[in-house]
């Protein structure tokens, strides 16, 4: 089969296409076809080093859609259509230290496939998974937020940013969502968002403890910032750290001390796995055909192009996901 491969950490431009052995099956696992893959920020970063894969030579990619093409316990059928996200826990974490999604087959634990029915079109479908799993789970269970309440997204152009607008909005929050591209505003505001906002690394002054909830998705730098944006008593939950991953260091403690730039009263929390269940899954499939979720699609590369769609995310412009399609056009 083939399968881009990075050898190191010296950027896109360093993955080659190559002609690999097909994965091999660990104890519960299944294969899955790849029919198509959102491209994040995230790969761009640890393709160029900053945020570290385990190990060289890998296959990147942590999200993506595809048929099961072989279950050797029988519980799926060839042909059910699965999502796989990057997971935690017990999980191998698919594509950052586990071969991953930019490839024609992959081996996934079979506990962490999502299998879903859909008539959506392959590049639709790959759009959600990742990006609706950590916007659910950051929003409506780890913030608890809640119909009538307003929330703040920082960094909301990325895909999660985008599917916590659309969720925020479906459940009837108003939203206030940032980018730091002023072309993008009218894109935010045709996505459903009430209050666009151009984030110039200084959001307070405009938005001052005005939020209940914040997700915040650009790191540590505008954190503070983000903070002062939420009423006493609101909850900010940080996710992110678009275009700060060199700061990530898992364990360490996060420097200066919380006093020091949490507001009083205002509560700071975080996301990371586990994920939501597989009725999600489908609810999110289904509420994007029936229209009650939207999810932007920039532009669909074959898989050939791969490379260009990596430059693409790093270029930062488009509005929505960049999505990789097999066998595209
Ligand atoms: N905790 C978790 O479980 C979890 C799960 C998934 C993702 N994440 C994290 O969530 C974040 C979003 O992920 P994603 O895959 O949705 O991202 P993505 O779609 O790749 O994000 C692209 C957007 O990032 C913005 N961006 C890029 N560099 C930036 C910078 N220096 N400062 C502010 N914004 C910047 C750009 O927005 P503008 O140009 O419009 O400003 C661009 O539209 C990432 O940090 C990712 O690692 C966390």
């Amino acid at each position: 089969m083939q399968a881009y491969v990075a050898k190191g950490p010296d950027g896109v431009e360093a993955l080659s296409l190559l002609e690999v052995p097909m994965p091999k099956l660990q104890d519960d696992d299944v294969l899955v076809r790849v029919r198509a893959f959102p491209i994040n920020t995230g790969m761009t970063e640890q393709l160029g080093g900053t945020l570290k894969a385990a190990y060289f030579p890998f296959v990147p990619g942590n999200e993506l859609v595809g048929e099961i093409s072989n279950d050797p316990l029988g519980r799926y059928a060839p042909g059910t259509k699965v999502a796989v996200a990057f997971f935690n826990g017990e999980m191998r974490l698919t594509g950052l230290n586990d071969q991953g999604a930019y490839a024609e087959y992959i081996a996934v634990n079979a506990n962490y496939v999502f299998p879903f029915e859909s008539d959506l079109p392959w590049p639709v479908l790959a759009a959600i998974p990742g990006a609706f799993a950590t916007a659910w789970d950051a929003l409506l269970y780890v913030s608890q937020a809640q119909e009538g309440q307003s929330v703040l997204i920082r960094g909301g152009t990325s895909g999660v940013g985008l599917a916590v607008a659309t969720i925020a909005k479906a459940k009837g929050m108003t939203v206030a969502s940032t980018t730091r591209d002023e072309s993008k505003l009218a894109s935010l505001r045709a996505h459903g968002v009430n209050d666009p906002v151009l984030d110039n690394r200084e959001i307070s002054g405009k938005l001052e403890s005005q939020v209940d909830v914040a997700v915040h998705l650009t790191g540590f730098s505008t954190l503070g910032d983000t903070l002062q944006c939420v009423k006493p008593f609101g909850i900010a939950c940080m996710v992110g750290v678009l275009g700060e991953y060199e700061t990530v260091h898992t364990g360490s403690l996060v420097s200066p001390h919380p006093v020091d730039y949490v507001p009083h009263a205002v509560r700071l929390t975080s996301r990371r796995g586990p994920y939501p269940g597989r009725k999600e899954m489908q609810d999110w499939v289904d509420g994007v055909a029936a229209g009650t979720y939207q999810m932007p699609i920039d532009k669909v590369f074959p898989y050939e192009e791969t490379v260009e769609a990596l430059k693409r995310r790093k270029s930062q412009i488009g509005f929505g996901r960049i999505i990789v399609e097999m066998g595209h056009g």
